[in-house]
């Protein structure tokens, strides 16, 4: 793990280290090319509220002003053969692909569905995604394990179906590199990984990119922690970890959730009960 010499208030061990602090200062304190994987979920200017900070900038250039500006960072940190996904939300992407794809490849452009059940739009159609890219330096030297990141081939193996473009003809496989559309469910108040939190990723989706984009050892970065999960998939998975939150409800939560620490401040961490188990039940 990379030293810091930093003012900034962190907890961790040789294998994770988690910042109490905004994105940009402690990003600029991370040695240049040492990160091999970065994913960034960062606030999509759309009116959350992330514990008491608002999720909403004056006007869309200042919100993206202020994105181009973490964006140059984590080129600048990600070594040269590493990987970078990004999130938005659907209408600030296109912004973020024109202005990334002047500097790095992107590979991919995955859309991130989901149903819902809730309340929907009545007069147009709701959104019922969210946009990734996947970036990387160099196009001709960056990770992908696609043997770790396998998914059922729905059609063909299962209808038994003979592919005659191949010599000798040959059945069709079982199992595929995923494409870009991705279907995993949103995180929801009564599953097991939920936390207290607006907009939670869930581990399934930072599984698929932890172990396509990056190997054991390897150090992954996210600017933007929220619960933490990016750092808790991480850990599973033997890689290293940088996590940095702003707020010192996420931060907790992250300190928890990774096993860095059982207490904060005189503080018992623990995870918050859902209102159906502190019920008394007769
Ligand atoms: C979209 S959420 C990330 C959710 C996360 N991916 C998860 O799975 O829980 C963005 C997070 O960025 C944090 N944040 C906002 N501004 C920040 C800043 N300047 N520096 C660091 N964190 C910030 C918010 O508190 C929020 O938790």
């Amino acid at each position: 793990m990379i030293q810091f010499n930093s003012n900034i208030e962190s907890h961790g061990n040789e294998h994770q280290r988690i910042f109490h602090g905004d994105a940009l200062e402690v990003l600029s304190q991370i040695p240049d090319e040492s990160v091999d994987l970065i994913f960034v979920d960062p606030p999509y200017n759309i009116g959350k509220d992330f514990a008491g900070r608002k999720d909403k900038w004056k006007a869309d250039e200042y919100y993206l002003n202020w994105c181009y500006q973490w964006i140059d960072l984590c080129i600048q940190k990600l070594k040269p053969t590493g990987a970078f996904y990004v999130m938005t939300s659907t209408q600030f992407m296109p912004y973020f692909d024109l202005f990334i794809r002047q500097k790095m490849t992107i590979l991919s452009r995955i859309v991130w569905a989901y149903d819902s059940s809730g309340v929907q739009a009545k007069r147009y159609f709701g959104s019922l995604y969210e946009p990734i890219l996947f970036c990387v330096k160099d196009k001709e030297n960056y990770t992908f394990n696609a043997d770790d990141i396998m998914v059922e081939a729905k059609t063909g193996a299962k209808r038994k179906l003979i592919d005659y473009r191949k010599n000798p003809p040959q059945p069709y496989k079982n199992e595929k590199v995923p494409g870009n559309v991705w279907d995993f469910c949103r995180v929801r108040y009564r599953m097991e990984e939920y936390e207290n939190h607006p907009t939670q990723k869930p581990v399934s989706l930072l599984e698929r990119i932890i172990k396509a984009s990056s190997n054991e050892g390897d150090l992954v970065l996210d600017p933007f922690c929220g619960t933490f999960t990016t750092g808790f998939v991480a850990k599973e998975n033997n890689r290293d970890f940088i996590g940095i939150e702003i707020q010192e409800d996420y931060y907790k939560i992250g300190l928890r959730r990774l096993g860095i620490a059982t207490e904060y401040k005189g503080e018992y961490l623990e995870k918050e009960k859902k209102s159906y188990e502190t019920k008394n039940i007769i």
